[in-house]
């Protein structure tokens, strides 16, 4: 049996701040600012190994159902993060990319993104794609409009593949969820079809190198058919 080597394109479902905090009588919020420092330690670690993409799922299309406080402070604690990090980033060669609707994101946040997305795209290390008011299902359907806009009569499987928030990313062969849910919720549906998915009871704050590990030797010991024999 063929051992798989390591992944190019890790994806992550970062799922269960909340629970981390309610089990310590916090504020969700302090879930969520746990949270941001398990994605620079997960990062970091991703770094060492050598992977070459790591896509985030951060906010989703749906998250917009939650309370408004809430939102506030995802969108703050994001702001703080490219503040921050896009330093780092340049000093570590890590290159943003971003996955999602620009619909309903502040002015600021857009500019910030817009702005370090641009400064690290010459970056040739890591690449970060931060699912960002993300959803699999307005993704296909965008696709489809700008296909349809270039009065396609007939589309393939490829020309959805190009149309897609970021075409050049190899879709992911590994697949992780934290916090014990199983489900997709809405995310990466085209580019899942033949990935390997592991799901953790871990909670997102306490994720590190170490459990990292433990994922990577599980898709290692798994056997890829994709439909052959
Ligand atoms: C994941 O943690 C972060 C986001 C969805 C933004 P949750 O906030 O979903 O945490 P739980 O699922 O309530 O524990
Ligand atoms: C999925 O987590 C979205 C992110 C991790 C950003 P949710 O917590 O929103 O998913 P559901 O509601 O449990 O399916
Ligand atoms: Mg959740």
């Amino acid at each position: 049996m063929q051992s798989n080597v390591l992944p190019k394109h890790i994806a992550i479902i970062m799922d269960g701040n909340g629970r981390w905090a309610k089990k310590r009588h916090l504020p969700r919020l302090a879930g969520h600012n746990a949270g941001a420092q398990a994605v620079q330690r997960t990062l970091q670690a991703a770094q060492t190994l050598g992977i070459p993409f790591i896509t985030l799922y951060a906010f989703s299309t749906e998250n917009w159902s939650r309370p408004k406080e809430e939102i506030e402070g995802l969108m703050a604690l994001l702001s703080q993060a490219l503040d921050k990090y896009t330093n780092t980033a340049m000093k570590e060669n890590i290159r943003l990319w971003v996955s999602g609707s620009r619909d309903k994101l502040s002015p600021t946040v857009l500019e910030k993104i817009d702005k370090a997305v641009k400064l690290t795209s010459k970056n040739t290390g890591l690449t970060v794609n931060l699912a960002l008011n993300y959803g699999a299902r307005q993704e296909i359907t965008a696709a489809v409009n700008k296909l349809l806009a270039q009065n396609k009569k007939e589309i393939t499987v490829e020309d959805i593949s190009a149309c897609l928030y970021q075409p050049a990313l190899p879709d992911p062969e590994l697949i992780i969820r934290t916090s014990g849910e199983e489900r997709l919720s809405n995310f990466l549906l085209w580019q899942s079809a033949y990935s390997e998915f592991y799901f953790t009871p871990v909670l997102w704050p306490d994720f590190n190198a170490e459990e990292l590990q433990k994922a990577l030797d599980e898709y290692a010991r798994r056997t890829r058919r994709f439909g052959g024999l």
